[in-house]
């Protein structure tokens, strides 16, 4: 397909097989565990449904055409993660990650790699702040923006501070989604993705995806899945290709809605510290101008405590407390209530949905009101 073509054309036609007379647009999942494979198999395309499967091809296919380079699904975003770390980290080597990045992704790689002989070192994203660690360092782990404090870094900088010390870099784009960042061309060697939140929507499917520059690592994540048999149902896969037709117009409303609904929280009297990349005054703003193409449907605030997030949530109508983004329900959760974030006991993390924006505004007016 056309780098040409712009999002929303891209989106309805990545990854669809060729035209033909009687079978539909988008072939439905294919639920097989042996196919059959008589003889000398080696040609077959498909052979046994850990090693590849049909609907995975098509997904893959749509996806390599955006993200611009080979890519490998997982069941989530965390096998995805799991399987780039444990693809290209060896005991005896470092890894520098965000100290605000996604808590699970700190926590396997503190729990877990960290006690195999990797030497993990943290910094904040803010800044570019994880530079001042590269020396020795295999792998550089970047998420912009942060989930949940909405910190972005200069993806093209550091991708080219990392590679001069010869380590690779992977971004995690959950938040932004391949249409608002593109990491591969910003510079990095992979985009770890989470398919669970804004790209596939819906609150339906967990699924996760890792694109590559190499080809070769490409391959090698395709290993990690066979041989771990970390591998996506095709339901899910399905359901995700399904999803991908309608991203652009979900976040072309979602972005335009979560900027006037950060207007609307930036200048209420009960609220502070509103984050989110797309206000001219925002901290992340001058970087994220310059490597998105779209602020996100994420927007981070504060209220005075926990008492009264719990008012606010009460008092809302159009607000699901649950604890994910990206979809096309407006949802929103007290974050501190996981304890693995370094934020305040009234910090919300809002994810804002398709709804009308005017009804939400009035909704928010109303639960605001009531806090
Ligand atoms: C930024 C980020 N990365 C990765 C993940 C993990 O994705 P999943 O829940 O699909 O395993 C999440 C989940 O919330 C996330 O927010």
């Amino acid at each position: 397909m056309s780098d040409e073509l712009r999002d929303a054309t891209r989106v309805v036609r990545a990854g669809l097989p060729h035209a033909t007379p009687g079978a539909p647009y988008l072939p439905g999942p294919t639920f097989a565990a042996p196919y059959h494979a008589a003889g000398d198999v080696v040609d077959s395309p498909y052979t046994y449904g850990r090693f590849h499967n049909p609907t995975w091809t098509h997904y893959e296919r749509a996806l390599e055409e955006l993200e611009g380079g080979p890519t490998v699904l997982f069941p989530s975003g965390m096998a995805a993660t799991a399987a780039l770390l444990g693809t290209v980290l060896r005991a005896g080597q470092k890894i520098v990650m965000p100290d605000d990045c996604y808590y699970t992704t700190r926590l396997i790689a503190t729990q877990y790699f960290a006690t195999h002989g990797i030497e993990v070192v943290m910094a904040p994203t803010a800044n570019d702040a994880q530079r001042a660690l590269l020396d020795g360092a295999v792998l550089l782990w970047l998420e912009s923006p942060t989930n949940p404090g909405l910190d972005v870094c200069d993806i093209a900088a550091l991708s080219a501070a990392a590679h001069d010390v010869g380590a690779l870099v992977a971004v995690d784009n959950t938040t932004a989604t391949v249409l608002g960042q593109r990491p591969l061309a910003l510079g990095a060697d992979f985009a770890v993705v989470s398919d669970t939140k804004a790209m596939t929507g819906h609150a339906d499917v967990v699924l996760g995806h890792v694109a590559a520059k190499d080809a070769m690592w490409a391959d090698a994540l395709r290993t990690w899945r066979t041989r771990m048999g970390s591998i996506p149902g095709p339901m899910e896969v399905w359901l995700a290709h399904r999803s991908l037709g309608t991203l652009d117009v979900r976040l072309a409303r979602q972005c335009e809605s979560a900027m006037q609904m950060a207007t609307f929280l930036l200048s209420h009297a009960k609220v502070r510290g509103v984050r989110y990349p797309g206000l001219p005054n925002d901290p992340s703003h001058a970087i994220a101008s310059k490597q998105m193409t779209r602020f996100g449907p994420v927007i981070s605030f504060e209220l005075d405590g926990r008492a009264e997030v719990e008012r606010f949530f009460a008092a809302a109508t159009l607000v699901h407390e649950a604890t994910s983004f990206g979809g096309i329900h407006t949802s929103a959760e007290r974050r501190a209530r996981w304890g693995a974030d370094a934020v305040s006991e009234g910090f919300v993390r809002l994810s804002i949905g398709l709804e009308d924006v005017r009804d939400l505004l009035n909704d928010f007016a109303t639960a605001l009101a009531a806090v």
